[in-house]
Protein backbone atom coordinates (compact mmCIF):
# COMPACT_ATOMS: atom_id res chain seq x y z
CA UNK A 1 0.00 0.00 0.00
CA UNK A 2 3.26 2.28 0.56
CA UNK A 3 5.88 0.82 -1.16
CA UNK A 4 7.87 3.25 -2.51
CA UNK A 5 6.71 6.38 -0.25
CA UNK A 6 8.84 7.81 1.94
CA UNK A 7 7.32 8.83 4.99
CA UNK A 8 8.65 11.25 7.84
CA UNK A 9 7.26 10.42 11.16
CA UNK A 10 7.17 12.65 13.70
CA UNK A 11 6.73 12.70 17.52
CA UNK A 12 6.06 15.03 19.38
CA UNK A 13 5.48 15.02 23.14
CA UNK A 14 2.16 13.63 24.80
CA UNK A 15 1.20 10.36 26.49
CA UNK A 16 0.01 8.71 23.48
CA UNK A 17 3.99 8.73 21.75
CA UNK A 18 3.69 5.30 22.88
CA UNK A 19 1.02 4.44 20.46
CA UNK A 20 2.88 6.12 17.43
CA UNK A 21 5.29 2.98 18.11
CA UNK A 22 2.12 0.78 16.61
CA UNK A 23 2.19 3.12 13.90
CA UNK A 24 5.30 2.87 12.44
CA UNK A 25 5.49 -0.19 12.39
CA UNK A 26 2.33 -0.35 10.54
CA UNK A 27 3.84 2.13 7.98
CA UNK A 28 6.71 -0.21 7.45
CA UNK A 29 4.88 -3.11 7.51
CA UNK A 30 2.76 -1.15 4.59
CA UNK A 31 6.17 -1.06 2.69
CA UNK A 32 6.69 2.75 3.47
CA UNK A 33 10.57 3.94 4.46
CA UNK A 34 9.69 5.88 7.53
CA UNK A 35 12.16 8.14 9.24
CA UNK A 36 11.09 9.56 12.93
CA UNK A 37 11.72 12.80 13.95
CA UNK A 38 10.96 13.05 18.03
CA UNK A 39 11.10 16.17 19.93
CA UNK A 40 12.73 16.56 23.21
CA UNK A 41 9.79 15.83 24.89
CA UNK A 42 8.71 12.95 23.19
CA UNK A 43 11.37 10.89 24.79
CA UNK A 44 10.83 11.57 27.80
CA UNK A 45 7.85 9.41 27.07
CA UNK A 46 9.32 6.65 24.65
CA UNK A 47 12.96 5.74 24.00
CA UNK A 48 14.32 6.44 20.25
CA UNK A 49 16.11 3.24 20.45
CA UNK A 50 12.32 1.56 19.68
CA UNK A 51 11.85 3.84 16.93
CA UNK A 52 15.61 3.44 15.33
CA UNK A 53 14.92 -0.34 15.89
CA UNK A 54 11.35 -0.91 14.09
CA UNK A 55 12.67 1.67 11.46
CA UNK A 56 16.12 0.67 10.42
CA UNK A 57 17.01 4.44 10.69
CA UNK A 58 18.98 6.35 13.08
CA UNK A 59 16.35 8.37 14.89
CA UNK A 60 16.87 12.48 14.22
CA UNK A 61 16.41 14.41 17.43
CA UNK A 62 18.25 17.54 17.34
CA UNK A 63 18.52 20.11 14.93
CA UNK A 64 22.11 20.95 15.70
CA UNK A 65 23.78 17.83 15.96
CA UNK A 66 27.41 17.41 13.95
CA UNK A 67 26.44 13.64 13.18
CA UNK A 68 22.99 13.40 12.35
CA UNK A 69 23.40 16.94 9.74
CA UNK A 70 26.45 14.72 8.20
CA UNK A 71 24.14 11.84 7.87
CA UNK A 72 20.82 13.57 6.66
CA UNK A 73 20.82 16.99 7.94
CA UNK A 74 17.23 18.73 8.81
CA UNK A 75 16.18 20.02 4.97
CA UNK A 76 17.19 16.66 3.08
CA UNK A 77 14.84 15.13 5.47
CA UNK A 78 12.38 17.99 4.91
CA UNK A 79 13.08 16.93 0.73
CA UNK A 80 13.09 13.49 1.08
CA UNK A 81 9.68 12.71 2.06
CA UNK A 82 6.88 12.06 0.36
CA UNK A 83 4.52 13.04 3.34
CA UNK A 84 5.17 14.00 6.98
CA UNK A 85 3.23 12.73 9.65
CA UNK A 86 2.95 14.08 12.99
CA UNK A 87 1.61 11.73 15.88
CA UNK A 88 1.19 12.63 18.06
CA UNK A 89 0.61 16.39 17.86
CA UNK A 90 0.20 18.24 20.57
CA UNK A 91 -1.20 21.72 21.07
CA UNK A 92 1.89 22.80 21.83
CA UNK A 93 3.20 21.43 18.28
CA UNK A 94 0.81 22.51 16.05
CA UNK A 95 0.69 25.96 17.81
CA UNK A 96 4.08 26.61 17.39
CA UNK A 97 3.60 25.42 13.31
CA UNK A 98 0.37 27.52 13.16
CA UNK A 99 3.01 30.53 14.37
CA UNK A 100 5.64 29.85 12.06
CA UNK A 101 7.94 28.88 14.98
CA UNK A 102 10.76 26.51 14.15
CA UNK A 103 12.63 26.00 17.65
CA UNK A 104 13.67 22.62 16.82
CA UNK A 105 14.03 19.77 14.25
CA UNK A 106 10.65 18.78 13.95
CA UNK A 107 9.26 21.97 13.87
CA UNK A 108 12.10 23.00 11.35
CA UNK A 109 11.90 20.39 9.00
CA UNK A 110 8.15 21.07 8.97
CA UNK A 111 8.47 24.12 8.06
CA UNK A 112 11.04 23.04 5.39
CA UNK A 113 9.36 20.61 3.52
CA UNK A 114 7.08 20.72 0.57
CA UNK A 115 5.34 16.97 1.15
CA UNK A 116 1.99 17.16 2.75
CA UNK A 117 1.34 16.84 6.36
CA UNK A 118 -0.80 15.40 8.11
CA UNK A 119 -1.48 16.22 12.42
CA UNK A 120 -2.93 13.47 14.33
CA UNK A 121 -3.44 15.63 17.55
CA UNK A 122 -4.24 14.42 20.44
CA UNK A 123 -4.59 16.24 23.67
CA UNK A 124 -6.90 17.29 26.82
CA UNK A 125 -10.34 17.89 25.44
CA UNK A 126 -9.95 21.79 27.61
CA UNK A 127 -6.93 22.20 25.15
CA UNK A 128 -8.52 20.47 22.18
CA UNK A 129 -11.87 23.02 23.08
CA UNK A 130 -9.59 25.98 23.51
CA UNK A 131 -10.34 28.73 20.81
CA UNK A 132 -6.27 29.40 21.04
CA UNK A 133 -5.69 25.73 19.41
CA UNK A 134 -9.02 25.61 17.50
CA UNK A 135 -7.49 28.94 15.49
CA UNK A 136 -4.53 27.38 14.97
CA UNK A 137 -5.54 24.31 13.35
CA UNK A 138 -7.92 26.17 11.51
CA UNK A 139 -5.21 28.61 10.17
CA UNK A 140 -2.84 25.19 9.03
CA UNK A 141 -6.18 23.89 7.53
CA UNK A 142 -6.88 26.97 5.56
CA UNK A 143 -3.00 26.46 4.56
CA UNK A 144 -4.15 22.94 3.16
CA UNK A 145 -2.46 21.06 6.34
CA UNK A 146 -4.08 17.93 6.89
CA UNK A 147 -5.40 17.04 10.29
CA UNK A 148 -7.46 13.71 11.45
CA UNK A 149 -10.38 14.03 14.07
CA UNK A 150 -8.91 12.86 17.74
CA UNK A 151 -11.20 10.10 19.11
CA UNK A 152 -13.68 10.50 22.37
CA UNK A 153 -13.06 8.92 25.00
CA UNK A 154 -11.33 8.68 28.76
CA UNK A 155 -8.06 10.28 28.63
CA UNK A 156 -4.59 10.01 30.36
CA UNK A 157 -5.49 13.39 32.18
CA UNK A 158 -8.13 11.92 34.08
CA UNK A 159 -10.92 14.11 32.07
CA UNK A 160 -13.27 12.11 29.59
CA UNK A 161 -13.71 13.57 26.11
CA UNK A 162 -12.46 14.23 22.70
CA UNK A 163 -8.75 14.08 22.28
CA UNK A 164 -7.38 11.14 22.36
CA UNK A 165 -5.01 10.05 19.25
CA UNK A 166 -6.81 8.12 16.58
CA UNK A 167 -6.35 4.39 16.57
CA UNK A 168 -3.24 3.80 14.52
CA UNK A 169 -5.03 1.71 12.10
CA UNK A 170 -7.16 4.81 11.34
CA UNK A 171 -3.78 7.14 10.81
CA UNK A 172 -2.44 4.61 8.15
CA UNK A 173 -6.15 4.77 6.26
CA UNK A 174 -5.81 8.37 6.02
CA UNK A 175 -2.28 8.18 5.52
CA UNK A 176 -2.79 6.02 2.09
CA UNK A 177 -5.85 8.01 1.11
CA UNK A 178 -3.36 11.20 0.76
CA UNK A 179 -1.11 9.10 -1.35
CA UNK A 180 -4.11 8.01 -3.52
CA UNK A 181 -5.74 9.73 -6.81
CA UNK A 182 -8.67 11.18 -6.61
CA UNK A 183 -10.05 9.82 -9.97
CA UNK A 184 -13.74 9.25 -8.23
CA UNK A 185 -14.51 13.02 -7.12
CA UNK A 186 -17.57 14.03 -7.76
CA UNK A 187 -18.90 10.48 -7.10
CA UNK A 188 -21.62 9.70 -4.64
CA UNK A 189 -20.88 5.71 -4.21
CA UNK A 190 -22.74 3.85 -2.25
CA UNK A 191 -21.90 0.55 -0.66
CA UNK A 192 -23.61 -2.12 1.18
CA UNK A 193 -21.62 -4.69 3.23
CA UNK A 194 -22.21 -7.33 5.75
CA UNK A 195 -24.87 -9.94 6.85
CA UNK A 196 -28.43 -9.28 7.53
CA UNK A 197 -30.22 -10.68 10.47
CA UNK A 198 -33.68 -12.02 10.43
CA UNK A 199 -35.15 -12.18 13.90
CA UNK A 200 -36.94 -15.50 14.75
CA UNK A 201 -37.29 -15.03 18.47
CA UNK A 202 -36.15 -12.29 21.56
CA UNK A 203 -32.86 -14.57 21.31
CA UNK A 204 -32.27 -15.86 17.98
CA UNK A 205 -31.66 -15.14 14.62
CA UNK A 206 -30.76 -16.57 11.10
CA UNK A 207 -27.80 -14.95 8.75
CA UNK A 208 -24.81 -15.98 7.22
CA UNK A 209 -20.89 -15.88 7.31
CA UNK A 210 -20.10 -12.16 6.00
CA UNK A 211 -18.21 -10.15 8.11
CA UNK A 212 -17.87 -7.11 6.09
CA UNK A 213 -14.93 -6.99 4.72
CA UNK A 214 -15.37 -6.62 1.26
CA UNK A 215 -18.02 -3.55 1.43
CA UNK A 216 -15.79 -2.48 3.68
CA UNK A 217 -12.68 -2.01 1.63
CA UNK A 218 -14.62 -0.53 -1.36
CA UNK A 219 -15.94 1.94 1.04
CA UNK A 220 -12.47 2.87 2.52
CA UNK A 221 -10.84 2.32 -1.47
CA UNK A 222 -13.56 4.68 -2.95
CA UNK A 223 -13.08 7.31 -0.44
CA UNK A 224 -9.25 7.66 -1.04
CA UNK A 225 -9.86 8.11 -4.13
CA UNK A 226 -11.77 11.24 -3.17
CA UNK A 227 -15.51 10.07 -3.62
CA UNK A 228 -17.97 10.55 -1.17
CA UNK A 229 -19.17 7.45 0.43
CA UNK A 230 -21.95 5.96 2.11
CA UNK A 231 -22.00 2.61 3.63
CA UNK A 232 -25.23 0.32 4.83
CA UNK A 233 -24.09 -2.28 6.97
CA UNK A 234 -25.16 -5.13 8.32
CA UNK A 235 -23.78 -6.06 12.17
CA UNK A 236 -19.98 -6.36 11.99
CA UNK A 237 -17.23 -6.26 13.91
CA UNK A 238 -15.31 -3.99 11.54
CA UNK A 239 -14.37 -0.33 13.02
CA UNK A 240 -16.17 2.37 10.67
CA UNK A 241 -13.86 3.69 7.65
CA UNK A 242 -12.74 7.40 8.41
CA UNK A 243 -14.61 10.08 6.38
CA UNK A 244 -17.72 7.37 5.29
CA UNK A 245 -20.99 8.04 6.11
CA UNK A 246 -22.39 4.61 7.49
CA UNK A 247 -25.61 3.63 7.77
CA UNK A 248 -26.22 0.46 10.45
CA UNK A 249 -28.93 -1.78 9.74
CA UNK A 250 -29.64 -5.43 10.81
CA UNK A 251 -32.43 -7.03 8.55
CA UNK A 252 -32.96 -7.40 5.09
CA UNK A 253 -36.01 -5.48 5.34
CA UNK A 254 -34.61 -2.43 6.92
CA UNK A 255 -31.42 -2.67 4.52
CA UNK A 256 -33.54 -2.15 1.65
CA UNK A 257 -35.47 0.82 3.20
CA UNK A 258 -32.13 2.13 3.68
CA UNK A 259 -30.67 1.66 0.77
CA UNK A 260 -33.96 2.97 -1.79
CA UNK A 261 -34.03 5.79 0.11
CA UNK A 262 -30.02 6.61 -0.10
CA UNK A 263 -29.71 5.49 -4.17
CA UNK A 264 -31.33 8.65 -5.10
CA UNK A 265 -27.93 10.58 -4.14
CA UNK A 266 -25.84 7.80 -5.63
CA UNK A 267 -23.80 7.64 -8.67
CA UNK A 268 -22.38 4.16 -8.57
CA UNK A 269 -23.64 1.25 -5.87
CA UNK A 270 -21.73 -1.74 -4.90
CA UNK A 271 -24.19 -4.30 -3.66
CA UNK A 272 -21.52 -6.39 -1.54
CA UNK A 273 -23.58 -7.35 1.53
CA UNK A 274 -24.97 -10.80 1.86
CA UNK A 275 -28.78 -10.46 1.89
CA UNK A 276 -31.03 -12.93 3.34
CA UNK A 277 -33.16 -14.44 1.28
CA UNK A 278 -35.60 -15.40 3.52
CA UNK A 279 -37.19 -14.01 7.26
CA UNK A 280 -38.97 -16.16 9.41
CA UNK A 281 -42.61 -15.33 9.07
CA UNK A 282 -43.55 -14.53 12.22
CA UNK A 283 -40.94 -13.87 14.81
CA UNK A 284 -42.09 -14.86 18.02
CA UNK A 285 -42.55 -12.71 21.25
CA UNK A 286 -41.11 -15.01 23.48
CA UNK A 287 -38.05 -17.95 23.50
CA UNK A 288 -38.93 -20.95 21.47
CA UNK A 289 -38.95 -23.71 23.94
CA UNK A 290 -37.42 -27.04 23.21
CA UNK A 291 -40.62 -29.48 23.43
CA UNK A 292 -40.39 -32.99 23.68
CA UNK A 293 -38.35 -35.04 21.06
CA UNK A 294 -39.67 -33.93 17.68
CA UNK A 295 -38.16 -31.65 15.15
CA UNK A 296 -39.17 -28.11 15.00
CA UNK A 297 -40.40 -26.50 11.60
CA UNK A 298 -39.84 -22.79 10.78
CA UNK A 299 -41.91 -21.22 8.00
CA UNK A 300 -39.71 -18.56 6.01
CA UNK A 301 -41.15 -16.24 3.50
CA UNK A 302 -38.92 -14.61 0.98
CA UNK A 303 -37.21 -11.00 1.49
CA UNK A 304 -37.73 -8.31 -0.89
CA UNK A 305 -34.45 -8.59 -3.73
CA UNK A 306 -32.89 -5.39 -2.22
CA UNK A 307 -30.62 -5.25 -5.85
CA UNK A 308 -33.25 -5.96 -8.63
CA UNK A 309 -35.28 -2.94 -7.28
CA UNK A 310 -32.21 -1.26 -7.50
CA UNK A 311 -32.16 -2.50 -11.20
CA UNK A 312 -35.58 -1.35 -12.25
CA UNK A 313 -34.71 1.88 -10.73
CA UNK A 314 -31.42 2.26 -12.10
CA UNK A 315 -31.02 5.56 -14.42
CA UNK A 316 -27.82 6.20 -15.16
CA UNK A 317 -25.93 5.02 -12.35
CA UNK A 318 -23.61 1.94 -12.27
CA UNK A 319 -24.69 -0.93 -10.42
CA UNK A 320 -22.83 -3.49 -9.33
CA UNK A 321 -23.92 -6.85 -7.76
CA UNK A 322 -22.20 -9.70 -6.31
CA UNK A 323 -22.74 -13.26 -6.55
CA UNK A 324 -21.59 -15.56 -4.06
CA UNK A 325 -21.63 -19.12 -5.69
CA UNK A 326 -20.97 -22.63 -4.73
CA UNK A 327 -21.34 -23.94 -8.56
CA UNK A 328 -21.85 -22.91 -12.07
CA UNK A 329 -20.41 -19.44 -11.01
CA UNK A 330 -20.32 -17.71 -14.64
CA UNK A 331 -23.63 -19.17 -15.62
CA UNK A 332 -25.22 -18.48 -12.07
CA UNK A 333 -23.67 -15.00 -11.86
CA UNK A 334 -24.77 -14.10 -15.60
CA UNK A 335 -27.93 -15.02 -15.12
CA UNK A 336 -27.97 -12.12 -12.07
CA UNK A 337 -26.17 -10.16 -13.78
CA UNK A 338 -29.30 -9.97 -16.71
CA UNK A 339 -32.11 -10.48 -14.44
CA UNK A 340 -31.17 -7.60 -11.89
CA UNK A 341 -30.55 -5.22 -14.72
CA UNK A 342 -26.79 -4.37 -13.66
CA UNK A 343 -23.62 -3.24 -14.93
CA UNK A 344 -21.11 -5.54 -13.40
CA UNK A 345 -21.51 -8.38 -11.81
CA UNK A 346 -18.59 -9.54 -9.35
CA UNK A 347 -18.78 -13.47 -8.92
CA UNK A 348 -16.80 -15.07 -6.70
CA UNK A 349 -16.57 -19.05 -6.02
CA UNK A 350 -17.07 -18.82 -2.09
CA UNK A 351 -16.21 -22.36 -1.82
CA UNK A 352 -12.57 -21.87 -3.08
CA UNK A 353 -10.31 -20.82 0.09
CA UNK A 354 -9.11 -17.59 0.25
CA UNK A 355 -12.37 -16.67 -1.41
CA UNK A 356 -15.51 -15.01 -0.10
CA UNK A 357 -16.83 -14.98 3.13
CA UNK A 358 -14.77 -13.62 6.37
CA UNK A 359 -11.38 -14.12 4.97
CA UNK A 360 -9.18 -11.16 3.85
CA UNK A 361 -8.41 -11.99 0.24
CA UNK A 362 -10.87 -12.86 -2.78
CA UNK A 363 -10.59 -14.34 -5.84
CA UNK A 364 -13.35 -12.98 -7.98
CA UNK A 365 -14.14 -12.61 -11.84
CA UNK A 366 -16.21 -9.62 -12.85
CA UNK A 367 -18.98 -10.14 -15.89
CA UNK A 368 -20.02 -7.08 -17.73
CA UNK A 369 -23.18 -6.36 -19.01
CA UNK A 370 -21.32 -6.14 -22.75
CA UNK A 371 -20.15 -10.03 -22.26
CA UNK A 372 -16.19 -9.17 -21.00
CA UNK A 373 -15.25 -11.21 -18.58
CA UNK A 374 -12.09 -10.20 -16.35
CA UNK A 375 -10.43 -12.91 -13.81
CA UNK A 376 -8.32 -11.82 -10.92
CA UNK A 377 -5.94 -13.78 -8.94
CA UNK A 378 -6.47 -14.36 -5.28
CA UNK A 379 -5.98 -10.75 -3.89
CA UNK A 380 -6.49 -8.64 -0.22
CA UNK A 381 -10.11 -7.37 -0.30
CA UNK A 382 -8.24 -3.91 -0.19
CA UNK A 383 -6.65 -4.61 -3.61
CA UNK A 384 -9.88 -6.22 -5.13
CA UNK A 385 -11.60 -3.02 -3.91
CA UNK A 386 -9.33 -0.78 -6.40
CA UNK A 387 -9.45 -3.17 -9.03
CA UNK A 388 -13.54 -2.68 -8.93
CA UNK A 389 -12.40 1.01 -9.06
CA UNK A 390 -10.54 0.70 -11.66
CA UNK A 391 -13.62 -0.57 -13.65
CA UNK A 392 -16.12 2.61 -12.30
CA UNK A 393 -13.42 5.28 -13.83
CA UNK A 394 -12.88 3.25 -17.15
CA UNK A 395 -16.69 3.01 -17.38
CA UNK A 396 -17.46 6.65 -16.81
CA UNK A 397 -14.76 7.46 -19.77
CA UNK A 398 -16.69 5.69 -21.65
O1 LIG B 1 -18.38 -9.83 3.93
P1 LIG B 1 -17.19 -10.72 3.64
O2 LIG B 1 -16.92 -11.70 4.75
O3 LIG B 1 -15.99 -9.94 3.22
O4 LIG B 1 -17.59 -11.66 2.40
C1 LIG B 1 -17.73 -11.11 1.13
C2 LIG B 1 -18.97 -11.67 0.39
C3 LIG B 1 -18.78 -13.14 0.13
C4 LIG B 1 -20.22 -11.45 1.24
C5 LIG B 1 -19.09 -10.86 -0.96
O5 LIG B 1 -17.93 -11.07 -1.71
C6 LIG B 1 -20.31 -11.32 -1.75
O6 LIG B 1 -20.27 -12.22 -2.54
N1 LIG B 1 -21.47 -10.63 -1.52
C7 LIG B 1 -22.78 -11.02 -2.08
C8 LIG B 1 -23.37 -12.14 -1.27
C9 LIG B 1 -24.73 -12.54 -1.78
O7 LIG B 1 -25.71 -12.31 -1.11
O8 LIG B 1 -24.74 -13.08 -2.97
P2 LIG B 1 -26.09 -13.57 -3.74
O9 LIG B 1 -25.55 -14.26 -4.94
O10 LIG B 1 -26.96 -14.31 -2.81
O11 LIG B 1 -26.82 -12.23 -4.14
C10 LIG B 1 -26.61 -11.59 -5.39
C11 LIG B 1 -26.67 -10.10 -5.25
O12 LIG B 1 -28.01 -9.73 -4.89
C12 LIG B 1 -25.77 -9.53 -4.18
O13 LIG B 1 -25.22 -8.32 -4.67
C13 LIG B 1 -26.70 -9.26 -3.00
O14 LIG B 1 -26.27 -8.12 -2.22
C14 LIG B 1 -28.02 -8.95 -3.71
N2 LIG B 1 -29.23 -9.34 -2.94
C15 LIG B 1 -29.46 -10.64 -2.62
C16 LIG B 1 -30.63 -10.98 -1.96
C17 LIG B 1 -31.55 -9.96 -1.63
N3 LIG B 1 -32.68 -10.25 -0.99
N4 LIG B 1 -31.29 -8.69 -1.97
C18 LIG B 1 -30.15 -8.35 -2.61
O15 LIG B 1 -29.90 -7.19 -2.90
Amino acid sequence: MLSGKTIVLGVSGGIAAYKAVELLRLFVKAGADVHVVMTRNAQEFVTPLTFQTLSTHPVHTELFNLYQEREIGHISLADRADLFVVAPATANLVGKVASGIADDLLTTTIMATKAPVLFAPAMNVNMWENPLYRQNQDKLQDLGYHFLEPETGPLACGWEGKGKLPDPAAILEETVALFAPKDLSGETILVTAGPTREELDPVRYLSNYSSGKMGYAIARAARSRGARVILVSGPTALAPPCGVEVHGVTSALQMRKAVVALAAESTVIFKAAAVADYRPATVAAEKIKKEGAGSLSLTLEKNPDILAELGRMKGERILVGFAAETADLVKNARKKLQEKNLDLIVANDVTQPGAGFDVDTNIVRLLSREGSEEVLPQLPKDEVAHRLLDRIVRLRRG
